[in-house]
């Protein structure tokens, strides 16, 4: 088979198993197979694939189509620019909180900020600010000893163990500075929408997807907790889930909080809440 039917029959495969995207999804398994990257494949579309080369692909293509997400089998995800290692230690990154990360560095006005991120998963909000920062102290805290690996193996990738720590704690229990910006993309998903949730979805640990009984109870004890651990005048940032911003708005409101207000997604959805303390 040439290298462009092979693309085709995976993308084909793909579409019968309902994977979104399928040919893009076949061309990014066939790159990382072959090694090359997605744009070097149109260049070689009219090679034959040695049964070396099929062999490893097949098994990937079986996977993926069985709902093993894209990222996982690449071993890696592109955030904000910088390349992370992924697998299922923790949640695989989603393009929203980009727009988070975006949105929060433009709030951050002085460069040697003390930053807190909550819920780090692999990283990616903290690591990406400390990147974008690099005066900045940051810190990520999570209640899951393997997302804190992934988190930590992310941080000496990109050379940023040094100024990034990470470590374990329940919300902010084990937290004991204070800071000029908490950030925090924690679980907000409802127990009873588990059967919601797409097959990929799924293969992030439990922890990273379900918040309680409502699904925004770990972010309204973020917001009862962070006025302890925020200087004054410190911004708290926090995704949320859609439909659950006005209940939380009242919260922050409740708390004290000043300066609130939200953001929406590219989808449109009011996405991210912000407000400053003291
Ligand atoms: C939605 S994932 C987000 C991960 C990462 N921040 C991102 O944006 O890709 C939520 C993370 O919060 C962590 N988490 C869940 N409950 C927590 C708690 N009580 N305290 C601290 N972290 C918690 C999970 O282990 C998971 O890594």
């Amino acid at each position: 088979m040439t290298l462009l039917e092979v693309v085709q029959s995976a993308a084909a495969y793909f579409k019968k198993h309902n994977i979104e995207s399928p040919r893009l999804n076949a061309e990014h398994l066939v790159a990382h197979v072959l090694r090359r990257t997605r744009m070097d494949l149109y260049l070689e579309f009219e090679r034959e694939l040695t049964e070396a080369e099929l062999a490893p692909l097949r098994e990937m293509v079986m996977r993926r189509a069985q709902g093993e997400p894209l990222q996982h089998l690449l071993g890696t995800v592109e955030f904000c620019g910088l390349i992370f290692l992924c697998d299922k230690r923790a949640m695989v990154p989603r393009p929203e909180t980009e727009e988070l990360v975006e949105i929060v560095e433009s709030k951050i006005e002085n460069r040697q900020s003390k930053i807190l991120d909550v819920g780090t998963g692999s990283g990616v909000i903290a690591l990406s600010l400390a990147a974008k920062f690099p005066e900045a102290e940051v810190r990520g805290v999570d209640i899951s000893e393997d997302a804190l690996d992934l988190a930590r193996e992310n941080a000496a990738r990109l050379g940023l163990s040094d100024r990034v720590r990470f470590f374990r704690s329940n919300l902010l229990q084990n937290v004991d500075r204070t800071f000029d910006l908490i950030v925090a993309n924690l679980p907000y998903i409802a127990a009873q929408d588990r059967h919601t949730l797409s097959r990929e979805v799924l293969r992030d640990p439990d922890v990273a997807l379900f918040g309680g009984a409502h699904g925004d109870e770990l972010v309204h004890e973020l917001i009862v907790q962070a006025p302890a651990r925020l200087r004054p005048g410190g911004i708290l940032a926090l995704e949320v889930g859609i439909g659950q911003s006005e209940g939380l708005l009242s919260v922050l409101a409740e708390k004290k909080y000043r300066d609130i207000y939200s953001k929406n997604d590219y989808s449109g959805g009011t996405r991210f809440l912000f407000a400053r303390y003291g």
